[in-house]
């Protein structure tokens, strides 16, 4: 066997896999149905718990656990302190976003749901592995994970991430790339975007660095870049976007439809939805705030609040411009079948590439 074919095959068996493929998790769009189709065909469901109080996640994992037998992972951003206020910059920024949807208030309270009681949540609702991202877990946690024999897949955007997370215990490193959709994993959240690294850089540059599997997620959309990562060091993949289009997925249509239709530079990274750098469709509001005129945005969670109101309402009435539209770069190559018949193809193809590989 190749050695990408072996490493990948260790992998799965020391996680319970057949598959070295895992459904990344994603806030808001990692129902059960999907990270249960991606299990069943052999991968690693997921569940992205940001947003989920505990009972949230346990209803998550009751649902997974009826649909499907095989491994899933529960995940959460490690979260900063509350971040300062400047009420003159959040009135400007209620002002411009009353153009794309109702006026937002500045909010009261943008804290977060109880991170600890989410951990413990997690911890309960035992899975095959916690991954965690934006930061390390706690040495509570890490420590909690241990005992239980919870695996801890540890995100990492940098060289410097994925060896801090080594020594701090991670189980295996998820190396995400700048081609990624959704939010950067980046430990700093200012150093985001100055720390952007494009997969082919990272994968080869971690797995050359540390001794635990490293986990490649980042623009990987078809057999050629699942095969392209494991040749690069990666043991498996992690796919999101790709996942988007599938029949299980349930993203409002018009969401899926941009995907369809995106090349790689329809794209980009913004912290004009959030306030944390995530890669996005170039929407019209993502567009209009990226213009120099615009007010800068908040920080994380005060600009995710401010942009609730505009985010529901386009979710509403299906208009694209305000939505969270969140994408990876190979968007276009996300496939509108079954999440399965995924998992099963990219695999397929992939290992027939990888068979004569040395
Ligand atoms: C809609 C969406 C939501 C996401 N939410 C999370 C999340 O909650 N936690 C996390 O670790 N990563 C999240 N990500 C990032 C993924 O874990 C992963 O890095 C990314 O999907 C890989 O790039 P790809 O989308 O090009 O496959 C999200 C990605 C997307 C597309």
């Amino acid at each position: 066997m190749s050695a990408p074919l072996t490493r990948s095959r260790a992998f799965c068996d020391a996680h319970g896999l057949e598959v070295p493929i895992l459904m990344a998790p994603m806030a808001g769009a990692s129902p059960p149905a999907l990270a249960a189709a991606v299990a069943g065909a052999g991968g690693m469901g997921g569940c992205g718990a940001l947003a989920m109080p505990p009972q949230a996640i346990h209803e998550w994992m009751q649902e997974f656990r009826t649909r499907a037998a095989g491994p899933v992972q529960l995940n959460l951003w490690v979260p900063d302190p509350p971040p300062a206020r400047d009420p003159a910059r959040e009135a400007r920024l209620c002002d411009f976003l009353a153009r794309w949807g109702p006026k937002p208030e500045p909010p009261d309270d943008a804290a977060c749901i109880d991170f600890e009681a989410q951990c413990d949540a997690l911890l309960v609702a035992r899975p095959d592995a916690i991954s965690s991202i934006m930061g390390l877990y706690p040495a509570r946690m890490i420590a909690a994970m241990r005992a239980r024999a919870i695996p801890w897949f540890a995100t990492a955007t940098t060289l410097a991430e994925a060896r801090a997370a080594e020594a701090a215990g991670a189980d295996a490193i998820i190396a995400q790339g700048s081609e990624a959709g959704g939010h950067r994993g980046a430990f700093e959240a200012a150093k985001a975007g100055e720390r952007a690294v494009g997969l082919f850089a990272l994968v080869p540059a971690i797995a050359d660095a540390v001794r635990v599997p490293v986990i490649a997620a980042g623009g990987i959309a078809d057999a050629r870049g699942v095969a392209a990562a494991l040749q690069l060091g990666a043991a498996a993949v992690m796919l999101g976007t790709a996942f988007l289009r599938s029949l299980e997925a349930g993203i409002a249509p018009t969401w899926a439809q941009g995907l369809a239709g995106a090349a790689p530079e329809d794209t980009t990274l913004t912290r004009a939805l959030s306030g944390r750098l995530a890669r996005s469709l170039r929407t019209g509001y993502v567009a209009a705030a990226a213009d120099p005129g615009a007010p800068a945005p908040a920080p994380y969670p005060v600009q995710r609040a401010l942009t609730a109101p505009m985010r529901a309402a386009a979710a509403e009435r299906g208009e694209l411009a305000g939505m969270q539209a969140w994408a990876g770069q190979s968007a276009a190559r996300a496939r509108e079948e079954p999440a399965g018949q995924i998992v099963t193809a990219l695999w397929e193809g992939a290992r027939d590439l990888l068979a004569g590989a040395r």
